[in-house]
């Protein structure tokens, strides 16, 4: 049996400074501190994350985080931090916290793609063990900027299988809720007006009977905005209610194609959309019919957190496979390890 190791995890990539501790043998995941600076505040005003405000916040935030993180542990074996993708005002200021801490300490360091991180998130604190996940598995990733099918081959391999052609579901939930008044993020409070709501109103679902597994929001997006237009009497609830369901089946359609094809025996469905009840009952739904598993995180690391970055390093944390501090680069693009 593996000796559990500590792993120190640091996110920064979009509008959460987050810094979590992980204790992991590499098949158990289990959190033992962390904590989130949440920015959604800061730029609800704006309507959307303004990098150089990001940036800034970032700045105030990681430095209480980190000391308050390593008060929480008397060791730890490796540093890991989100390196790629992500806005470069964010990412800046947690790779270089990590470097640092990483130099001064001689802690070794492990930069993670932020998309990793997202699919390794349901295992943490979970009840089934990464050596009990059945392959082939299909990862959904719904995020803010993500929308994607990913054929996990093994944890650590990786090949995107479909991809939005437009914009990410999240961003696709938020640019409706923006017109319909809801401040950003408008993902939760879109789901939130749903509740019990009928689906009265026919809005597109592009590319839902097209062959390929891409996706495309931007035309649902469109035809919201004049719906809204032409009919400012809508109740507010059925137009929801009617979003939601057209970005919902959109999402479950694709998933379902792409697990008969894999042969996939289980899904894994992560990113902040991911949160969305009706997408979690409708998904599981689709896929049991077929005896496909569909595991998702917990709620709180449904969105942005540091946790499941140190999960995404943790099979080359035992395996010591370290970043160099000195040539860890923060990319503002790049790709899953393939
Ligand atoms: O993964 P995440 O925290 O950040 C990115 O990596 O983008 O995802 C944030 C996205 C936002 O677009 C937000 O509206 C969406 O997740 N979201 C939801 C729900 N909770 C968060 N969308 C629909 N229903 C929800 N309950
Ligand atoms: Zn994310």
């Amino acid at each position: 049996m593996t000796h559990p190791i500590h792993i120190l995890g640091i996110e920064s990539s979009c509008d959460d400074t987050s810094v979590a501790i992980v204790k992991t043998d590499g098949n158990v995941f289990e959190t033992i501190f962390e904590k989130t600076a949440s920015q959604t505040d800061l730029h609800a005003q704006y309507g959307g994350v303004i990098p150089e405000l990001a940036g800034r916040a970032h700045c105030e935030s990681i430095g209480p985080l980190l000391a308050e993180a390593l008060q929480a542990t008397e060791h730890i074996d490796a540093i890991a931090v989100t390196c790629m993708p992500g806005l470069i005002t964010g990412l800046h200021v947690g790779v270089e916290a990590a470097k640092s801490l990483s130099y001064l300490t001689g802690t070794p360091l492990i930069g993670v793609h932020h998309i990793e991180g997202h699919i390794m998130s349901p295992l943490l604190n979970a009840n089934i063990t990464a050596d009990e996940i059945q392959f082939p598995l299909i990862a959904l990733v719904v995020s803010g900027g993500h929308t994607q099918l990913i054929h996990v081959r093994s944890f650590g391999s990786y090949e995107v299988i479909g991809d939005t052609r437009d914009d990410a579901a999240g961003e696709c939930f938020d640019k409706i809720g923006k017109m319909m008044g809801f401040a950003y993020p408008g993902g939760p409070k879109i789901s939130k007006a749903a509740v019990d709501q009928p689906q009265t109103i026919d809005l597109p679902r592009p590319m839902i009977h097209h062959d390929s597994l891409d996706f495309s929001f931007a035309g649902l997006k469109t035809a919201a905005r004049y719906y809204l237009r032409d009919t400012p009497d809508t109740p507010i609830g059925e137009f929801a209610s009617s979003v939601q369901a057209a970005i919902v089946d959109t999402l479950v359609s694709k998933t379902h194609r792409a697990a008969l094809q894999m042969n996939a025996k289980t899904v894994f469905v992560v990113g902040g959309v991911s949160a969305n009840p009706t997408l979690r009952t409708a998904l599981t739904q689709s896929l049991e019919k077929k005896g496909i598993m569909l595991i998702a995180p917990e709620l709180s690391h449904c969105t942005d957190n540091a946790a499941m970055i140190a999960c995404a390093a943790a099979r080359r944390a035992l395996k010591q496979d370290y970043d160099a501090w000195n040539t860890l680069a923060a990319s503002p693009s790049g790709t899953l390890p393939s």
